[in-house]
């Protein structure tokens, strides 16, 4: 800690600013948001800047990743698959007998609070949600608790599409920093809430941070960026 820093700190500073940091910590990201928005809005498709939004929107994204994916067999795994309304609809269009899709989820909610939303919401009672496809494995736990023990036999040799729809920076942060490794160029993610700033988007950035070596693209947003989807353009070797 440099003298002044030190100062600061015996004044007390970090108990007399304590109310504005969390309003600063969401002017500060909101503003690198911009930024980011700014920067990328000539995509495959994008809304922006649509009246309000609408949920089944993120659709368009979506059918846009199913066209490009055509019926070629991949590896679909969701992050916080909740009651599998979207695996289900990726069943529905990726017929292919050598898909395989895996769904992760506590099926008890939100681990935390996320903004308004408390701990516990999209509780399914821990049961887990039956589907009628050979091809699907659901997995019932924290990510933080069950995606090693998934990766120790996870095959990865099929293109991924990953869903990130957890809402929280920890989730998201955890499961794309421990994915990283598995990440081949042609890997599609897509993050659900990304213009949440202080946790998809935040997550985002800090991935990008810690991984400079793996190039991700956005290709496709709806819902004015709270849908963004990215490929993997580039991998080189680790700094
Ligand atoms: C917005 S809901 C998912 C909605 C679903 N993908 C859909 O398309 O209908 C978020 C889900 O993430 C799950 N979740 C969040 N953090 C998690 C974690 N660390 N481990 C496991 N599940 C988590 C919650 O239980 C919740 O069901």
């Amino acid at each position: 800690m440099t003298p002044g820093k030190y100062a600061l700190y015996k004044l007390s500073a970090h108990k007399i600013f304590r109310p504005l940091t969390d309003r600063l910590f969401k002017v500060l990201h909101f503003l690198r948001f911009a930024q980011w928005v700014e920067e990328n809005q000539q995509l495959e498709y994008n809304d922006f800047r649509a009246d309000g939004s609408v949920y089944k929107r993120r659709y368009n994204v979506h059918e846009l990743i199913a066209a490009k994916l055509k019926d070629e067999p991949i590896h679909y795994l969701e992050f916080g698959v909740a009651d599998c309304e979207t695996l289900l609809w990726w069943i529905s269009q990726n017929k292919h007998p050598e898909s395989l899709f895996f769904g992760f989820d506590t099926f008890t909610g939100l681990p935390e609070d996320w903004g308004h939303y408390k701990k516990g919401t999209f509780d399914l009672q821990g049961v887990i949600p039956t589907v009628a496809d050979k091809r699907v494995t659901l997995i019932k736990g924290l990510f933080q608790e069950t995606l090693f023990n998934f990766l120790k036999t996870f095959p990865n040799d099929k293109k991924k599409f990953i869903s990130l729809d957890a809402d929280l920076y920890s989730a998201t942060l955890f499961v794309l920093t421990t994915l990283a490794p598995w990440l081949r160029v042609g890997d599609i993610l897509v993050f659900d809430e990304f213009s949440a700033q202080e946790h998809e988007y935040l997550a985002y950035t800090h991935f990008c941070k810690a991984f400079p070596h793996i190039g991700l693209k956005a290709f496709a947003a709806a819902n004015n960026y709270a849908c963004v989807a990215f490929e993997v353009i580039s991998i080189s070797a680790a700094p």
